[in-house]
């Protein structure tokens, strides 16, 4: 159950206050009740002592629950489309990345149906060994001819996809070039892996030139960035990185989790949309977004997916995605590229509420990705808004720190095609009163 709200009863907003003097107020506040920061650091009692210790002193999500600002695991009771119930409270989700709608699409949810019915409901083994049904294959092929690559691997998340590649591929000798934004399975890929990472500033060619002259001398060098940021809706320079890596003789690796189905030809992602898929030497994409199930894919030259194949440990040891899931997939797939529409749905309907966004204030992305982050700054005002959304029916994601930079946290929205214009006008009405009352955007 949502916890009532105990955090801020004794403000009283006063409409004639200017937005600044009011947002400070509040602020001010609701950081003497809920300082994030250092609820997060608070040293243990002293009684406890060991490796646990840390565990007996993290209060944060305690702290935020008793307060009634906790964002997390929400308990979704019931789902259709981009509607969903949460404790019994129907509301418009942006916290979404079903991008096209077809979680839910009857076509999707039937194939799925077929598969339980004839497969059962897990594969029990790894693909390797034991897990390698014929629509695992089906998938790999139809991926494959899609994207017009030689071959696919289908795996079981996109995390393993990317953690499991990059740890094989970068061996001893060589050097990964990481933008700092991308996906934290990149950064732990890189970070499992025997070689070395380093970070360039985000979407910062000159950075990643500078390191690329840096380590010049080193043979094996491959440069990794996502092409669409999870949580800024930023897109990646590619035909810079593609220069720069032909000029410095560096392999490519995109990983196009959130350019999927939303950018490029029938969605084929951001290395199509620039026209660049023949210069990325590895493409990594996941089933959990635009496709609506759940699952990560490799798509390169035969001689490379082969090596990974049987080279990757988050492959090899973890069992194959379930039958349901794959046939799920496969239909999705069909469904993406025969219906148009679709993408260009998602397309207006971000149009359409970033420009609702600029509108009052804000600043959003120029581009058509459907991830748009709303940046209110300081942690306790962000988890306090978003409280007040969801409580006006509107449930959205918040990112803090680590996750950003501290004092940069916002409120993520992300939309999809199944949304209509009413529930767009619901989130841009609620985000403009709420944030009114707040301080939070200017009068
Ligand atoms: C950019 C990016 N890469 C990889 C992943 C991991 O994919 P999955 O959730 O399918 O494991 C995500 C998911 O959040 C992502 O946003």
């Amino acid at each position: 159950m949502t916890k009532p709200f105990t955090l801020l009863t004794e403000f009283e907003s006063d409409d004639n206050e200017p937005s600044h003097l009011k947002k400070s107020k509040i602020t001010s506040l609701l950081k003497k009740k809920f300082d994030f920061e250092s609820s997060h650091l608070r040293p243990s009692n002293g009684k406890e002592k060991g490796i646990l210790a840390k565990c007996f002193g993290y209060f944060a999500p305690e702290q935020a629950k008793e307060l009634g600002i906790y964002p997390y695991f929400r308990e979704i009771q019931e789902i259709d489309g981009c509607h969903v119930v949460i404790d019994g409270k129907q509301a418009v989700s942006v916290s979404t990345n079903n991008y096209l709608g077809l979680a839910q699409e009857p076509g999707v949810v039937s194939a799925a149906k077929e598969a339980v019915e004839k497969f059962g409901i897990g594969c029990t083994g790894s693909r390797f060994l034991n897990g390698t049904f014929n629509l695992h294959k089906t998938l790999e092929r139809e991926i494959s001819s899609f994207l017009h690559r030689e071959d696919s691997i289908v795996m079981s998340t996109g995390f393993q996809a990317n953690q499991g590649t990059i740890a094989c591929i970068l061996g001893r000798k060589d050097i990964a070039f990481s933008d700092r934004e991308n996906h934290a399975s990149i950064y732990e890929g890189c970070s499992v892996s025997p070689g070395k990472t380093v970070r360039y500033q985000h979407n910062d060619m000159d950075h990643l030139e500078y390191y690329l002259k840096k380590y010049s001398d080193v043979e094996g060098k491959i440069i990794i960035t996502d092409s669409v940021f999870s949580m800024s809706g930023d897109i990646a320079n590619l035909p810079a990185i593609v220069k720069l890596a032909k000029d410095y003789g560096a392999s490519v690796m995109v990983d196009e989790a959130h350019g999927l189905g939303v950018m490029g030809e029938s969605g084929r992602g951001v290395a199509n949309y620039y026209n660049l898929e023949d210069e990325i030497d590895i493409y990594m994409g996941t089933f959990s977004k635009s496709l609506g199930s759940i699952g990560g894919f490799i798509s390169a030259k035969s001689k490379i997916t082969e090596f990974i194949r049987h080279k990757a440990s988050a492959f090899i040891f973890t069992a194959a995605l379930p039958p349901a899931s794959v046939a799920g997939v496969i239909a999705g797939l069909d469904i993406m590229i025969n219906e148009p529409e679709r993408i260009e749905k998602l397309r207006d309907n971000t149009a359409y509420i970033k420009r609702g966004f600029f509108d009052m204030g804000f600043q959003v992305n120029n581009n058509s990705i459907p991830i748009v982050p709303i940046k209110i700054g300081e942690e306790a005002l962000t988890l306090y808004l978003n409280r007040l959304l969801f409580d006006d029916g509107v449930f959205a994601g918040v990112a803090v720190s680590p996750v950003v930079p501290p004092l940069n946290a916002m409120i993520r929205t992300s939309y999809t095609s199944s949304h209509d214009q009413k529930d767009l006008d619901k989130v841009l009405g609620s985000f403009r009163k709420l944030g009114t009352q707040l301080g939070v955007i200017p009068k």
